[in-house]
This record gives C-alpha cells, structure tokens and sequence, in this order.
C-alpha cells in the first residue's frame, strides 16, 4: 500500500512538471512571435486561441510523449516539440467538441469555453488555427534534425486526429446520440476519439527515440489500451464527479443520451473494463524494465484519477 501511494505521488509530481514545462512552452508558441504567416494574426483570434490553451489543462498527452521517450533515453527537453504538437490538437478538439453544434458545453477547465467567452466563429476558428500550428510546429526544423522523423511525427498526428482517428470518432460519437450502439461500437467510437491521440503520443515518444518495430508495436498497444481506460474513466466521473472537481459540467452524458459504455453496460461492469484495460497497457510493457515505469504508473493513474 506505502509504495502504491508513493507511486502516485510521483506521478502527481511528474504530471505538475510536464504541465508546467509544456504551460511555458505554448505560451511562448502562442506569443507574438507565434502563429504569424504571410500576415499579423488578428489579437482576437490568438486570444481566443490562447483562452482554449493556456487554461489549466492537465497536459496528459504531452506526458506520455515525454514518457515514452524516457524509455529511449531522452530528456524531455527533447521532446517538447512532439508534446506540444498533440497538446495543440487536443486543446481544438475540445474547442471544437464544446461547440452548440457538438457537445454544447459552457465550461471547459472551469472557464468558460472559447465560444462562450469569444463567439462561435471565433472559436471554430481559433481551433483551426491550433490544428494547424501542431503541424507548424512539427515541420519546423528546430523540432529534430532528422527531416525523416519530422515526417514520421507528422504522419502519426495526422493519423490520430483525422478522418480515422479523432475528428472520425468525434463523427461517431455524435451519430451515436440517442441510439443504443453495441459495446464493440463504443468501443471503436472512444477509441477514435480519444485513444487515437492517446496512441499517436505514446508513438510519437518512441518514434523521437528511434523504437524498434518491436518496440513501436508494444508501445502501440500499450497507448492503445491506455486509450480505451482513459475514455471509460472520462465517462464514469461524468457520473460521479462534481463539476467544480472536473472543471467542466458533468451529467452531460446521460442528458444528451452520448453512447458511453456506462449507459451501456452499466457502472459496475465500465469500472471492470476499466481495470482491464489498466492491466491490459501495463501487461503490453514486459519488453521494457524501469525505463517504462512513467508509462506504468500513468495507467494506473488513469483508473484512479479523481478529475
Ligand atoms: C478531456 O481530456 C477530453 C477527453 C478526451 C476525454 P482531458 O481529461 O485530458 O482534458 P484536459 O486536457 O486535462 O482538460
Ligand atoms: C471528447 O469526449 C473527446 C474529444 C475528442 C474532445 P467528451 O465529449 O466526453 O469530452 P468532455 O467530457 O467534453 O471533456
Ligand atoms: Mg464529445
Ligand atoms: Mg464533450
Ligand atoms: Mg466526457
């Protein structure tokens, strides 16, 4: 029990860190110097990119990038540019979910949510513009040497965000509302919206650290599984946790009828999934000894996490 709850503590302290870390470097990503092009970018759309960033976010993706690349030897130094590069696309993804078009939600990260604190145009497109700066930041040379890995990071974002990954499973979960889809439906829902992004950090941190294919697929299923437990997590504290806690409003599921496993199997049995998806990530890390401890502990986060 006294090295469990160490573990925790640790994880605690190394989710502050990467937040921290990853907090300073949007900022300045985010800063005059940032998201310029062939023009000045308009000062309300970067505040409202800045409002949909900048605002508390537990920076988890950023952490299993850095994670996975420890295993690899890396300093998270290394990887900040991977990190904030899925950061940026995560934060428009729920900018975008926020919207009276998607999930209608006011609040995100206990602040009001870009569109209500902006408008909506504003923050369609200020989650635009952060999908597009990922991609940015990615290509831009000071991101690793290697042209090739910069390539490889860029394919695997496109992979988890687009049509097959997140922005499709995004579609499915709205197709999914008010109908009774099958567990296995669900399953490959959450596993587009959320865990693809969840997957493309995980290998994006070994692709920064030159993963064997051995390697990458291990880590894949790891990322995989961890993906799975993070949406079921997400959706049984919608149940049990209070707005305040969550920094977002919860009971939403239920009331706008979201095909989530919970409303389909039940809390008992989406708590059992959860667990085995847990096991199931830990299980996918045999290959690697404590150099994959971060990555270890981070899935055992997810299934205690209170917020
Ligand atoms: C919320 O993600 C959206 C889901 C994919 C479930 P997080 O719980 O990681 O949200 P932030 O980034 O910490 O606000
Ligand atoms: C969001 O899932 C997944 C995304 C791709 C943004 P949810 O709609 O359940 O996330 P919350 O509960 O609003 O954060
Ligand atoms: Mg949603
Ligand atoms: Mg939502
Ligand atoms: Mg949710």
């Amino acid at each position: 029990m006294a090295i469990y709850l160490n573990i925790m503590a640790d994880v605690k302290t190394e989710i502050a860190d990467c937040a921290a870390d990853m907090d300073r470097h949007l900022d300045r990503l985010l800063g005059p110097a940032g998201p310029n092009g062939p023009g000045l970018a308009p000062e309300r759309l970067v505040a409202a990119m800045r409002h949909g960033t900048l605002n508390g976010g537990k920076r988890l993706r950023p952490l299993l990038v850095r994670q996975s690349a420890a295993i690899f030897g890396l300093s998270p130094n290394a990887t900040l540019c991977a990190s904030a590069a899925v950061e940026l696309v995560h934060c428009y993804s729920l900018i975008h979910d926020d919207l009276p078009a998607m999930d209608d939600d006011d609040t995100r990260r206990g602040k009001p949510s870009v569109h209500v604190a902006f408008d909506q145009a504003t923050a369609i497109l200020a989650g635009d513009a952060l999908l597009t700066l990922a991609f940015h930041v990615l290509a831009k040379s000071d991101c690793h040497d290697d042209a090739g890995i910069r390539t490889a990071l860029v394919l695997e974002l496109a992979a988890g965000a687009g049509a097959g990954g997140m922005a499709g499973g995004q579609m499915r979960d709205l197709e999914g509302e008010n109908k009774s889809l099958a567990e296995p439906d669900i399953t490959t829902m959450q596993a587009m919206k959320t865990g693809a992004l969840i997957r493309a950090s995980v290998r994006m941190g070994a692709l920064l650290g030159g993963a064997t294919a051995e390697e990458l697929s291990a880590l894949t299923a790891y990322g995989e599984a961890a993906g799975r437990a993070f949406q079921i997590a997400d959706d049984i504290l919608d149940e049990t946790a209070t707005p305040q806690r969550m920094g977002k409003a919860t009971g939403k599921d239920a009331a706008r009828k979201k095909p989530t496993l919970v409303a389909r199997i039940g809390m008992d049995t989406a708590k059992r999934r959860l667990g085995e998806n847990v096991h199931n990530a830990i299980s996918a890390l045999t290959l690697f000894s404590t150099g994959a401890d971060g990555l270890r502990a981070t899935a055992r986060y997810f299934a205690t996490r209170e917020f």
